[in-house]
């Protein structure tokens, strides 16, 4: 036992949510990290699926605590067509109490409607629009708002010294009643719903003292990294390993094991590079249900690269990958792609470029493999049960990852899955 972080090793959108619904039980505490409401995570509890923003997964299990870190930038409540924390809290609350179990971190930055303003009139990638570009621009200029902050005020110099603060870079109207709106927000979160605010790191290393195991949440996906991720076409936020530490307060040796989550076939929502997207899968799109969670926009698709996991694999420091939807690769008639490496000016690597011109010119190339057209894996509960050509495209992919396939989702189901 221990502490588990599972992030995506793509895009976004790997089925983070499914491989964590199936590790919940070992598990006393979820914790969100990096992102915010941009991230759309499905939960399923009695037959129906639940689209979490802004609460952890782990909602359903009324004996687990569930943290909002620092690191995560946090909606309070919704403004125009967006949701916020509020919002969710209420909708979940109809479901599962979520009263006294929901803890939010000091240190996470609130969104205000000027970020979220900003962000929809074109961050210029293609944007959630969920404020979450320039309220991290804010983190880091320094005129952000945190929850800290918010809970701090005793009277109204300390209004006007926060207003003090957003004025010295923005020109914003109506700041005092902003502030106070939000403030108003989080009484309710405390007082209404049982919301407690705490220091992250505090409250996580009691917990590790008492012995709790933590799952540390991912949200987004390697590639979509400020760091690492293909940028300037990126979330703001570290949403790789090196986020769980930042955006909790926790130093590296808690982190006990990493999972990376990587789907069969890749898909990206928004813009920017992905060497193996291919129009070949748009027929499928209806079917496999590709459109973002968060945003409804339809979800480019393409080939598996065994290049790119190698580089997501190493970057996380990913123990063993999760497989998800090996089983839609049974609706595709002709052989199967995987990509091995790139070609880039004519010249050839295995590597996964770092430079947003050569991600953007990178042709893949790509090995050939037999497919299993119209074979029904999703019943297959050991490794062997899959169909020969399935075992194969599974080994051909970790070959080329350089990392151990440890669980392959081979259906929609909640049970679907064979742990190797
Ligand atoms: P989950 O956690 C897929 C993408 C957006 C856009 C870029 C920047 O559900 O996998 P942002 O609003 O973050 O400034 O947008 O990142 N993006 C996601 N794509 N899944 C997500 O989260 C995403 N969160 C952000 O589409 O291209
Ligand atoms: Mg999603």
């Amino acid at each position: 036992m221990g502490n588990l972080a599972v992030i995506g090793m793509d895009w976004g959108d790997e089925g983070k949510g499914k491989i964590i619904d199936l590790l919940m039980p070992r598990f006393d505490i979820v914790a969100r990290y990096s992102g915010g409401a941009n991230a759309g995570h499905t939960v399923s509890n009695g037959g129906k699926d639940y689209s979490l923003h802004s609460l952890p997964s782990g909602v359903f299990e009324e004996s687990k605590r569930l943290l909002i870190g620092n690191g995560f930038l946090l909606a309070l409540s919704a403004y125009g067509d967006k949701d916020g924390l509020l919002q969710e809290i209420e909708r979940m609350n109809r479901v599962v109490s979520l009263h006294g179990r929901l803890y939010v971190a000091d240190g996470a930055h609130v969104i205000l409607p000027h970020h979220i303003e900003a962000d929809s009139q074109g961050s210029g990638v293609g944007s959630t629009k969920r404020g979450i570009g320039p309220s991290a621009e804010a983190k880091a200029n320094r005129t952000g708002v945190r929850v800290g902050d918010l809970i701090g005020i005793r009277d109204h110099d300390d209004y006007l010294a926060l207003r003090e603060r957003i004025l010295r870079r923005y020109d914003v109207k109506d700041v005092l009643k902003t502030l106070y709106e939000q403030r108003a927000f989080l009484e309710k979160l405390i007082d209404g719903f049982g919301v407690k605010i705490v220091n992250a790191s505090k409250f996580l290393n009691a917990a590790f003292r008492e012995g709790s195991n933590v799952l540390f949440e991912g949200s987004q996906g390697t590639m979509l990294d400020i760091d690492h991720g293909t940028y300037p076409t990126v979330t703001s936020t570290n949403s790789t390993a090196g986020g769980i530490y930042t955006g909790l307060g926790i130093p590296p040796k808690q982190v006990d094991q990493v999972i990376g989550v990587a789907k069969a076939t890749e898909s990206r929502v928004g813009d920017g590079p992905f060497p193996t997207e291919d129009s070949y899968f748009n027929v499928y799109r209806e079917g496999w249900n590709e459109f973002g969670a968060t945003t409804r926009r339809p979800r480019r698709l393409g080939w598996r690269d065994g290049a790119q996991l190698k580089y997501a694999a190493r970057l996380n420091g990913v123990d063993y990958i999760a497989l998800t939807c090996l089983d839609r690769l049974g609706d595709v008639p002709d052989r199967l792609k995987i990509c091995v490496g790139y070609k880039i000016d004519g010249r050839e690597t295995d590597e996964w470029p770092t430079g947003f011109r050569d991600q953007t010119v990178a042709k893949p190339i790509y090995r050939d493999l037999d497919g299993w057209h119209g074979q029904d894996i999703s019943s297959a509960r050991d490794f062997n049960d899959l169909p020969k050509a399935a075992q194969n495209y599974v080994r051909e992919l970790e070959k080329e990852a350089d990392c151990y396939i440890g669980m392959i989702s081979v259906g929609k189901e909640r049970g679907d899955i064979i742990q190797v």
